[in-house]
């Protein structure tokens, strides 16, 4: 494979509340998902740029509308750094579902951006980290609101305001999250796009599904903040059926919203882009949690993945 590897490494992300919404300037929560990752690794080798692989647990599953982003920003950094795209081979190892709404194309980004600057030695910012990071999301969804790149670089909680503010929001909860991959791909520039279709049509109904789900984010942040999960479960099944109605959940995301609610959820919701990709359900205990996701799994869902969130991490 050749020599000098150097590694980048990111976390996946969920938003628990406030997708869609955040696009249009309200306010959403979102958290690091640590239990999935990229792994970006650099060797040094003859011949031109490979970028070797994509893999989904195991899975090949080169998109190449997805990488258009990545290796436009890799042609740049190396051209910032005036250097040669020839000589090095770039490997990407995920665990992070790609398409489901976890952030799966800004952790690459970043990932990748970690990687490439320790490659060649250069000081890595904050700042170039997000501007590249938010490039490469510009080119694979249009016009994101950059809540994804923020909560992967900052790998911790955040409150997001578009172009306002992102408050880091560290919260405990004594509570568990589980999120389920639906396994159909999500498809966010679609389902963002439809979403400003629907304003622009009829804005007295948009306007209003947003300012409803921007309430819902300020409710669910007090609701964390006073460690109420029985009213978060609320606020969030309330969030999903504003999400569908917006016309961004899909049969298997409502399918799995109710199994979850059957099996006493304290609350559910989709996560992230929709149309697919991934749902998410709170459970107050470790036992619950995993009944809710064996539940999923015997209902559809192709993978399920823990979050205690009452400690650092998370557990599968
Ligand atoms: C995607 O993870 C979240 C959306 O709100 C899009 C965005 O914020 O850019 C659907």
């Amino acid at each position: 494979m050749g020599d000098e590897i150097s590694i980048g490494i990111a976390i996946g992300k969920v938003i628990l509340i406030g997708e869609h919404a955040v696009v249009h300037g309200q306010p959403a929560l979102a958290m690091p998902f640590p239990a999935t990752k990229v792994k970006t690794a650099i060797y040094r080798k003859e011949g031109s740029l490979t970028l070797d692989c994509f893999f989904y647990n195991g899975f090949f599953s080169e998109v190449p509308d997805r990488l258009l982003g990545l290796t436009t920003i890799i042609r740049d950094i190396v051209n910032s750094f005036d250097e040669k795209l020839e000589d090095f081979r770039i490997r990407i190892e995920s665990t992070i579902p790609p398409e489901r709404g976890m952030g799966s194309s800004a952790a690459v980004a970043v990932a990748t951006i970690r990687a490439l600057y320790d490659f060649f030695r250069q000081p890595l910012t904050k700042e170039d980290l997000f501007k590249w990071a938010n490039i490469s999301e510009k080119i694979v969804h249009g016009n994101p609101s950059g809540i994804d790149a923020a909560t992967v670089i900052g790998e911790e909680p955040i409150y997001y305001i578009k172009g306002k503010s992102f408050i880091p929001f560290p919260f405990k909860l004594d509570a568990y999250l589980i999120v389920a991959d639906t396994g159909e791909l999500g498809k966010t520039q679609a389902a963002v796009n439809d979403v400003r279709k629907l304003i622009d049509l009829n804005p007295q109904k948009g306007r209003s599904l947003i300012e409803q789900l921007g309430f819902l984010t300020r409710n669910a942040k007090d609701a964390i903040e006073s460690k109420d999960i029985v009213k978060l479960g609320q606020i969030m099944s309330k969030a999903h059926l504003i999400l569908d109605k917006l016309g961004v959940s899909n049969d298997k995301l409502n399918h799995l919203v109710s199994v979850a609610m059957r099996n006493e959820a304290l609350g559910a919701k989709l996560t992230g882009g929709g149309r697919g990709g991934c749902m998410i359900a709170l459970a107050a205990t470790k036992d619950e949690a995993i009944k809710l996701s064996n539940k999923l799994i015997l209902n559809g869902a192709e993978n399920t993945w823990i979050s205690n969130m009452g400690v650092d991490g998370n557990e599968e």
